[in-house]
C-alpha cells in the first residue's frame, strides 16, 4: 500500500491530526449527507430540518427529526475505522480529532481531543430568536442557566445548570430552559450559522502545526471545515486521504487511499504504527 520511505515518514510524524466527516460513520449504519441514494439529504431539504428558521417556523417538526437521528446515533456501535483512530492516538505523540460529525462516535470509540466543528446531537442550547427579542421594550439578559439572551422578569431564579443538563434529546413537546423558558434546540450548527469561532480558532492553529493530516470521509463541500486539510498542507504536513471516491483534495494529498475507512483505516494504522507485530 505504502513505500517503505513513506512509512517510515509517517512513523516519525509527532503531531497528527484526523479530519473525519460522514464517511467515517457509514459502516456504522449512519447516512451520509451527499451520497447519492443514501444520502441524507437526497431525501430531506437541509433547510426544512436544520435551520433557524425551520425551527422557527415549526420547532416540534425539527426537534422530532433530531430526536428521530438521536435515537438511530444513540442504537449504532463506533466501527473499526473509529476503533483505529483510537489506536493511533495511543501510538503517536499527540493526535488530535477535528470532525464535521455530531454523532459522539469518536469519542464512544475511547478518541480523547475532539473537536466538534458542527456541534452534538448530546448537547441543547437555547434557541434565542434575537429579532423577536430585541423588538420589545424589556432589555434582554444572559440567563444565568442556559446563557442565552433572555427577559429578567421570565427568569426563575431557583433553576440550577443540574436542571438543564438532565434534558436530553428525547420523543416529546420542545423542551425549555428551565432558567429562562426559552425553547431548547440541539447545539447544532444549522444551515447559514456560523461556526464556533473558539473551536474553528483551535481547529485552524492544529492545522497549520501538524506534521500529517489524515482526512476520512468527507466530500469536503462544506466550508469552513473544508478549508482544514488545505491549511495543513500549505503550511506543509504530510496529507493522507481515505474515501471511495476522489475530492477535491486527493489529486493534492500525499497519498490517497481509495476505499472505505473501515476497512482501510485499520490497516493503514498497522501498517505505519505497528509494522505487524501488535503494539505500537
Ligand atoms: P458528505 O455526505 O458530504 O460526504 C461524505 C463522504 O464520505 C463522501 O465523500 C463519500 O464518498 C465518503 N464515504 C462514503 N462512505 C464511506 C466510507 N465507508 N468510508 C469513508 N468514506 C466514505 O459528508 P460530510 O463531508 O461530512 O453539516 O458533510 C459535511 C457537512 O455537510 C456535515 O457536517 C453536515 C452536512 O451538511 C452540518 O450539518 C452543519
Amino acid at each position: 500500500m505504502l513505500e517503505s520511505d513513506l512509512i517510515e515518514k509517517l512513523h516519525d510524524c509527532q503531531k497528527v491530526v484526523v479530519f473525519t466527516g460522514a464517511g467515517i460513520s457509514a459502516e456504522s449504519g449512519i447516512p451520509t449527507f451527499r451520497d447519492a441514494q443514501t444520502g441524507l439529504w437526497s431525501k430531506f431539504n437541509p433547510q426544512d430540518v436544520a435551520s433557524t428558521e425551520a425551527f422557527r417556523k415549526n420547532p416540534q417538526l425539527v426537534w422530532d427529526w433530531y430526536v428521530h437521528r438521536a435515537e438511530f446515533v444513540r442504537n449504532a456501535e463506533p466501527n473499526s475505522g473509529h476503533k483505529a483512530v483510537s489506536t493511533l492516538q495511543a501510538c503517536v505523540a499527540d493526535l488530535s480529532v477535528i470532525t464535521q460529525n455530531i454523532d459522539n462516535l469518536h469519542q464512544r470509540a475511547g478518541t480523547r481531543n475532539v473537536l466538534e466543528l458542527h456541534g452534538s446531537l448530546f448537547r441543547l442550547k437555547a434557541f434565542v430568536d434575537t429579532d423577536e427579542l430585541f423588538a420589545g421594550d424589556t432589555s434582554p439578559i444572559i440567563c444565568h442557566i442556559c446563557d442565552g439572551y433572555a427577559i429578567f422578569d421570565e427568569c426563575d431564579p431557583y433553576a440550577s445548570k443540574e436542571d438543564l443538563s438532565a434534558i436530553e434529546l428525547r420523543a416529546g413537546p420542545v423542551p425549555r430552559c428551565p432558567g429562562c423558558g426559552a425553547l431548547l434546540r440541539p447545539d447544532i450548527v444549522w444551515f447559514g450559522e456560523p461556526l464556533d469561532i473558539d473551536i474553528l480558532d483551535s481547529a485552524t492553529r492544529l492545522a497549520d502545526s501538524c506534521d500529517l493530516l489524515i482526512c476520512i470521509g468527507s466530500s469536503l463541500e462544506v466550508q469552513p471545515a473544508a478549508s482544514i486539510p488545505v491549511r495543513a498542507k500549505c503550511a506543509g504536513a504530510t496529507i493522507i486521504e481515505i474515501n471511495p471516491e476522489p475530492t477535491s483534495l486527493s489529486s493534492h494529498a500525499d497519498v490517497f487511499l481509495q476505499g472505505k475507512a473501515a476497512e482501510i483505516l485499520p490497516a493503514f494504522v498497522n501498517m505505519v504504527w505497528n509494522n505487524g507485530e501488535t503494539s505500537c
